[in-house]
This record gives structure tokens, C-alpha cells and sequence, in this order.
């Protein structure tokens, strides 16, 4: 009996150690659990980021074209110094005489100071880089701060243009002119 009562005594001070176990682990289990949560959430977003990349693919397959349009604007010549690759840019008739016509997309102004003398500037203004509109009384004519430049050399003839427009070296041939 005595062995009873003294087992007794000895299971009790063996119980507060046993629930400062389970508290360290359920304070362990809680740490994990709170990490694990956060994976989970990373994890989530993962997955859902995964099911979002496939619903785009197979959105962007169908219709098919984003890209073209970026294409688009590659085919927009670089600016300030015209490319010349052989192309027939104009007829010479369709330069009038003592004007002159702006060919935007290659970034180049032809003119006709007189009767059959053909010249080619950049059409990017010298002032801020915009693209010269339109061409009369003699002047090449930026649109957006009223530069003003000589049809038949360039030089700037007004406004707050600090250079000439450099000259583009165009062929006149047949009737045609390339740039080249
Ligand atoms: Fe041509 Fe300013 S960009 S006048």
C-alpha cells in the first residue's frame, strides 16, 4: 500500500512537466502551423497563378494577336537620320516647284527649290524632334513650335530651331526619286 501511495505522489509531479510538453509542442505546433500557413499562401498563390497562366495561353492562342500590332510600330523607321534602301519615294511630279512634300514614315521632306533641282532634309524638326508637316512660301514648316526652314538648304528660317535640317541624299532618276 505504502508503494501505492508513494507511486501516487510520484505520477503527479510527472503530469506538470507532461502539459509543459504538450504546451511547448502545441506552441511549436502553432509556429509551424503559423509558417506553414504562410507556404500554404505562397503556395496558393502559385497554384492560382498557374491556373491563371493557363487560362492566357489559352486566351492568347486563340485570338492570336497582341503581337501584330507591335510589329506595327516596328515598321516605323528609327528617327533622325532617314534610311535610304533604294526605295522610290515620289515621282518628281509629285514635287511641286518652290515646295516640297514631307514623306513622314521614312522621315524625310523632299523639295523642288526650282524647276527640275530636287533636294531631301531630314523631316525631323532640329528643335524638338517632331516631324515637319508642311511645306510653303518657301519654308519647311514644324507644327509644333513654328520652326521654319529654308526649302532649298535647310537653314532655319524662324522659330526656335537651334540647327538646319541635315540633308538627305536622295537619286534622282527617270522621273523617280530614291533615297539612297
Ligand atoms: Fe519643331 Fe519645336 S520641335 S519647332
Amino acid at each position: 500500500m505504502t508503494a501505492s501511495q508513494e507511486q501516487a505522489p510520484e505520477q503527479h509531479p510527472a503530469r506538470p512537466p507532461g502539459r509543459r510538453t504538450v504546451m511547448a509542442a502545441v506552441g511549436a505546433a502553432g509556429l509551424a502551423a503559423a509558417l506553414s500557413a504562410c507556404g500554404d499562401s505562397d503556395g496558393g498563390d502559385g497554384g492560382s497563378g498557374d491556373v491563371q497562366d493557363g487560362t492566357n495561353g489559352g486566351q492568347a492562342s486563340s485570338p492570336g494577336g497582341p503581337t501584330p500590332g507591335s510589329g506595327d510600330t516596328g515598321g516605323t523607321p528609327p528617327a533622325e537620320k532617314p534610311e535610304g534602301d533604294g526605295k522610290v519615294l515620289a515621282k518628281t511630279s509629285d514635287i511641286p516647284e518652290g515646295g516640297g512634300k514631307v514623306f513622314a514614315s521614312e522621315r524625310v521632306v523632299v523639295t523642288q527649290p526650282k524647276a527640275g533641282e530636287f533636294k531631301a532634309f531630314s523631316a525631323t524638326c532640329t528643335h524638338q524632334g517632331c516631324v515637319v508637316k508642311e511645306i510653303a512660301e518657301g519654308t519647311i514648316n514644324c507644327p509644333c513650335h513654328g520652326s521654319r526652314f529654308d526649302v532649298s538648304d535647310g537653314s532655319v528660317k524662324g522659330g526656335p530651331a537651334p540647327r538646319p535640317l541635315p540633308s538627305a541624299a536622295i537619286e534622282v532618276s527617270e522621273g523617280s526619286i530614291r533615297l539612297k
